[in-house]
């Protein structure tokens, strides 16, 4: 079978398919039998059901695999496994990569997509296969054994390094950090005052461990100190995806917070214990912790330390704060506007979901909180009737 042709059995009336490894399976007459629930098993539909084990580790058991078999209905062609041969002059996504028909996609080309908002408090870490992903261009393919990351700017080195370099010359460095976009929540904003930009639900936020070397000591290794001189420069960043005139998606952070032994800056080529996905910027990303991700600046090909921001069209048109409650896309002067970088505390309730049908009595109620800048979260409370009267919630 083809993944195409499993993605299209995601209901009982299609029959319910399902991918581990390169076996196919049909589950539709588990799916009642499902000990987790039918709805959990049906979130599965269609795709691979390891990041959903990632998140449910009750199934990494010799016992579920030997249920599982009972179900074979045969394996996915060998042709399956690379992505599909990009055909950039007809369609530039042509060759962006397969993605797991589980995200709830609010654009697909380019490709943006949350996590379902009930499978986010199920775990802290989100497995790689539903992370949220903010994508602006397609997806670019990246040549491992040729990828060159180049480190410049006045009164520093130039370096450039291999995929292996960055691996062997830098301690690896470990982070868990989560990543939220700025429109995270723009569904429900736009409910009180509509808002321009993709509709978000509550998934535009997920957390990983990240692995790779700390942007400070690359950093140090070019010449670039902590000294003062700098202390009102930036850091800037360019990935390899570009637009159709060949202009690259950007950002910078201030150079303080990237030489800061505290920010936990990292140039990542792991997450959650596995090389980059795709979609995720494979081979080496930016991860700025406790920052808008649109500063983790994916398929990094350049870092330019410079007295001015980043001249991108995304870091100077975009991803900026309106300084008045009046101003909004149509009246905002982006030349006076501060960039975003640290987020304000953010939190959403996961379950139920707005207007489930709940049981009388005693309910769980489940969500996230979470705040920017490395600023813990201390206290969550919960509005019971409308606003009217407020609980702290357990943490
Ligand atoms: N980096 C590149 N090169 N291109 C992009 O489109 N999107 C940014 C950032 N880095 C982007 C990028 C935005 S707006 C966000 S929110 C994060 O990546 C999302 O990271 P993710 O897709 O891994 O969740």
């Amino acid at each position: 079978y083809t993944r195409e042709e499993v993605g299209r059995h995601r209901s009982p009336r299609e029959r319910v398919w399902v991918t581990h490894g390169t076996d196919v399976f049909d589950v539709t007459d588990f799916v009642e039998l499902h000990p987790g629930g039918a709805e959990k098993l049906l979130l599965a539909a269609g795709g691979a059901l390891e990041p959903f084990w990632a998140l449910y580790a009750v199934h990494n058991q010799p016992h579920v695999l030997e249920l599982l078999r009972e179900y074979k209905i045969g394996e996915l062609s060998p042709e399956e496994a690379p992505p599909p041969a990009p055909d950039a002059a007809r369609d530039p996504f042509a060759g962006d990569p397969p993605r797991h028909p589980a995200l709830r996609v609010n654009s697909r080309k380019p490709f943006n997509a949350e996590p379902p908002a009930e499978l986010l408090a199920e775990s802290f870490l989100t497995p790689n296969g539903l992370f949220f992903t903010r994508n602006h261009l397609p997806v670019p393919d990246v040549d491992p054994g040729s990828y060159r990351l180049r480190v410049e700017g006045p009164g520093g080195r130039e370096l450039s390094l291999s995929l292996s370099e960055l691996r062997s010359r830098f301690p690896k460095h470990e982070v868990t950090a989560t990543l939220q976009c700025a429109g995270n929540r723009r569904a429900e904003m736009s409910r009180v005052r509509p808002v321009k930009g993709l509709a978000w639900d509550i998934g535009a936020i997920s957390t990983a461990r990240w692995g790779g070397a700390r942007l400070r000591d690359v950093l140090l290794h070019a010449g670039f100190g902590e000294d003062e001189r700098r202390a009102e420069w930036h850091v800037c960043f360019e990935g390899l995806d570009a637009d159709v005139g060949g202009v690259s998606y950007g950002a910078s952070i201030p150079y303080g917070r990237a030489v800061s032994p505290a920010a936990d800056v990292l140039l990542a080529y792991e997450m959650n214990g596995e090389e980059l996905p795709r979609d995720h910027g494979f081979p080496v990303r930016v991860v700025v912790p406790g920052v808008v991700g649109a500063r983790s600046v994916k398929w990094l090909r350049r870092v330019a330390v410079s007295p001015a921001e980043s001249p991108s069209h995304w870091q100077q048109n975009d991803y900026k704060g309106g300084c008045r409650p009046s101003v909004d896309w149509d009246t905002v002067d982006y030349s006076t506007s501060p960039a975003i970088q640290e987020l304000p505390v953010q939190s959403a309730i996961t379950q139920p979901r707005p207007g489930a049908a709940v049981p009388a009595g005693e309910l769980t109620v489940k969500g996230y909180a979470w705040s920017g800048g490395g600023r813990e979260v201390v206290r969550v409370d919960v509005s019971l009737d409308g606003g009217r009267s407020w609980r702290a919630a357990r943490l």
